[in-house]
């Protein structure tokens, strides 16, 4: 892909792949299902969690676990609880991620962020909760009684995306490069980190669910979670530069206004385009072994980096 498609996808290539509708839509049922009812005590704390699961997000991360998962032939009800659990945690680090001692923003999937809309200290809480609710639910999938083994190691898998070693500890270093000048090398660990993690244990989820025990092609998913991971943050870090906040429904500019250290800023906008394309090149080279089973991951890779928001 050449700077001009990454900046300007034509319409046809930037139209969604057709599973991220369907298995986005399965995952929004489900979540409203899995989540406390607004009802129920403490209301505000249910509804301040309902409000930052529900009403909006493309759902990349489910719509990975079901890609994956059915690729290699799954149920969908086999990955329901996965890719519920893994779409909770990435709602709870975007609670946190947007809280004034970090991001502090003000605009979240077009809305007020949750501490803008029910303040600082219920958005603490509500992401609390959350990370708690994702294991909960992860812990309960009925799907997984049969396999106790592989149902420890998917656990094992959510807890290592999200702690020190995964999405906190990619935070804990985007904080503190705030104003730095970091190296390219710095950079993609902090991306990695913060954002490829989540993405990779979703591939790791799907294909866990679906009982795969094949080391070939568990590496083969890797290498597409990996390079599908840093590419997300990379074209995450153009659109803020190049995107309208009313496309993206974020605060566009925020990154610079905020001294991050982001792609365009370190290698500047050709090598993070450049780098983009060489990932999705990447990511589908990974899978060409399987053939056509693979499709519906080639066009979510696809997406990811021609996507607008
Ligand atoms: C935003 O993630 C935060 C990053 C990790 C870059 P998404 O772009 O997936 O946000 P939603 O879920 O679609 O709102
Ligand atoms: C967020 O990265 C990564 C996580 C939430 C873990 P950003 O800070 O770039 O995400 P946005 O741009 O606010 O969505
Ligand atoms: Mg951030
Ligand atoms: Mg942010
Ligand atoms: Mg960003």
């Amino acid at each position: 892909m050449n700077r001009d498609k990454a900046r300007l996808a034509d319409p046809v290539a930037c139209d969604p792949p057709p599973a991220l509708n369907t298995y986005s839509a399965r995952a929004d049922s489900v979540l409203a299902r899995v989540l406390p009812s607004p009802d129920q005590a403490p209301q505000e704390l249910h509804r301040a969690m309902r409000y930052a699961v529900l009403g909006g997000g493309k759902r990349l991360r489910p719509v990975l676990v079901y890609a994956v998962g059915v690729a290699l032939d799954a149920a969908p009800e086999r990955l329901d609880a996965s890719a519920a659990a893994v779409e909770i945690i990435h709602a709870y680090s975007l609670v946190h991620d947007d809280l004034p001692a970090m991001d502090d923003d003000q605009l979240r999937r077009g809305r007020p962020t949750c501490h803008v809309a029910f303040g600082e200290a219920m958005a603490i809480l509500a992401g609390d909760a959350l990370q708690a609710l994702a294991f909960e639910v992860l812990a309960a999938d009925p799907a997984m009684r049969d396999d106790a083994n592989t149902h420890v190691e998917m656990l094992r898998t959510l807890a290592a995306a999200c702690g020190s070693h995964g999405m906190a500890g990619g935070q804990a270093l985007d904080l503190s490069a705030v104003g730095q000048r970091l190296t390219p090398d710095q950079l993609e660990r902090m991306h990695v980190h913060k954002t490829g993690a989540l993405i990779r244990a979703s591939v790791r989820l799907g294909a866990l669910a679906a009982r795969c025990r094949d080391d070939v092609l568990l590496a083969a998913l890797e290498q597409y979670g990996h390079c599908v991971g840093l590419a997300f943050q990379i074209r995450d870090d153009i659109i803020d530069v190049e995107g309208d906040s009313t496309v993206i429904g974020k605060t566009a500019g925020k990154d610079a206004a905020n001294a991050k250290p982001t792609y365009p800023a370190i290698v500047g906008m050709d090598a993070s385009c450049a780098q983009l394309a060489h990932l999705t090149d990447r990511a589908i080279a990974a899978l060409q072994p399987y053939g056509r089973r693979m499709d519906e991951l080639v066009a979510l890779a696809r997406y990811v980096a021609e996507r607008e928001n």
